[in-house]
């Protein structure tokens, strides 16, 4: 029996509904395949930011430096600007610990359906590789003249050669092991410095992949077209803002944010990588215990693939697919009545079949 340390944060909202959900799942596959996990649950959160304001303690970063993986439900409440939670939690964890990797898998299941016409079961299978650490992302700026008619702000994003090379090396190689095909998002006719650049950087990189297809597109034409046509996305690699804006669109196109699942990869492995759901707190449906647990559940199965458990996570993303396929079992943001409670049993019923 292998064990795993766990620092296990379920955060504000929804966080708190969907995170035990994935733990269920994780210890009952766990066990079937000699893994068990020890869960060390802190109470970072805007709950925690509004008593005692910080959202976590001084000594945060340092109290799960050593876990295996952290896994995070969701951060954010309407009490609190969400620049103060994600700054206050999530930016820090990502950049500290190197997660410069936000891996998001995109899916249409069958028996869920999209928004989109195009978008059939079975034929949108694609991973938005989003730059986490970098980018437009950034603390350099600030604001001048507060009040005032003439009252300024300046951002300023930035663009390292490492920083583009390491993300773009990662989802090459992603490719290679995928389909073969690359995407990789642009807007170099806008952004004069920081976007020619970037593909600079990316063609570079291209030329260690010989095996992989690869092109580039300007973002507001990608979205038209992963809106148009998703089936011929294999792998999309972006900076930070183009990633998430991406990342949201794409996991729209598979159904809904409830399904879509993230992990903030750090690749060498000096630092444990963080697996959260991509959806927020959703403080318009918390406490109803009607939440969708699908994206925490499948981002359970990518910490079980990243702690090298390859067999665990396909029985977890297997079993998702067959509640969707073989039930008419679905939570209110699909269109059903299940709640969090059934959903969740039923994924683990499949996860034994
Ligand atoms: P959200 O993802 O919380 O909710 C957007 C919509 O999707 C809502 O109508 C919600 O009910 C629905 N939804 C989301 N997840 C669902 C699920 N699992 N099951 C059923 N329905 C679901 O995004 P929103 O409303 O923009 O943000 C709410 C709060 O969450 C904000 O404070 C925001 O900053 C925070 N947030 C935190 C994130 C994180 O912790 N990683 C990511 C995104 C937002
Ligand atoms: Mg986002």
């Amino acid at each position: 029996m292998v064990t795993h340390r766990i620092a296990l944060i379920p955060g504000d909202g929804i966080g708190q509904e969907v995170t035990p959900a994935a733990c269920r799942v994780l210890d009952t596959v766990g066990r079937r395949h000699g893994v068990t996990f020890a869960y060390d649950e802190f109470d970072w959160s805007c709950r925690r930011f509004t008593g005692l304001g910080a959202m976590m303690p001084a000594d945060g970063l340092d109290r799960i430096r050593h876990h295996d993986a952290i896994f995070l439900g969701a951060v954010g409440d309407p009490s609190v600007p969400d620049h103060v939670s994600l700054w206050g939690l999530l930016i820090p964890i990502r950049r500290s610990f190197r997660q410069y990797v936000n891996l998001r898998p995109v899916k249409v299941f069958e028996g869920v359906e999209s928004p989109v016409r195009r978008a059939r079961p079975g034929e949108v299978d694609l991973v938005v590789v989003r730059e986490n650490v970098e980018g437009e992302y950034s603390e350099i700026g600030g604001r001048l003249g507060r009040g005032f008619p003439d009252e300024m702000a300046v951002q300023e994003a930035v663009f390292t050669r490492a920083g583009v090379s390491r993300v773009a090396d990662f989802a090459f190689r992603l490719a290679g092991e995928r389909r073969g095909r690359l995407t990789s998002a642009t807007k170099s006719n806008g952004i004069v410095h920081t976007m020619p650049f970037w593909d600079e950087v990316v063609a570079a990189t291209a030329a260690a992949h010989p095996a992989v297809t690869w092109d580039s597109e300007h973002i507001d034409a990608l979205c038209a077209k992963v809106v148009l046509d998703p089936g011929r996305f294999d792998v999309l690699v972006a900076s930070n803002l183009f990633g998430d804006i991406l990342s949201d669109l794409t996991a729209a196109v598979a159904g809904g944010i409830g399904i879509a699942p993230a992990a903030n990869i750090n690749p060498e492995r000096e630092f444990p990588s963080m697996f959260e759901p991509v959806h927020g707190s959703a403080p318009d449906i918390a406490g109803r215990g009607t939440a969708n647990p699908l994206g925490a559940i499948w981002t359970a199965a990518m910490l079980l693939a990243h702690l090298g458990h390859a067999e665990a996570a396909a029985e977890v993303e297997q079993a998702i697919t067959d509640v969707l396929a073989k039930t008419p079992l679905r939570t209110p943001d699909l269109g059903g009545t299940a709640t969090t409670e059934t959903f969740t049993r039923a994924v683990l019923d499949f996860t034994a079949a």
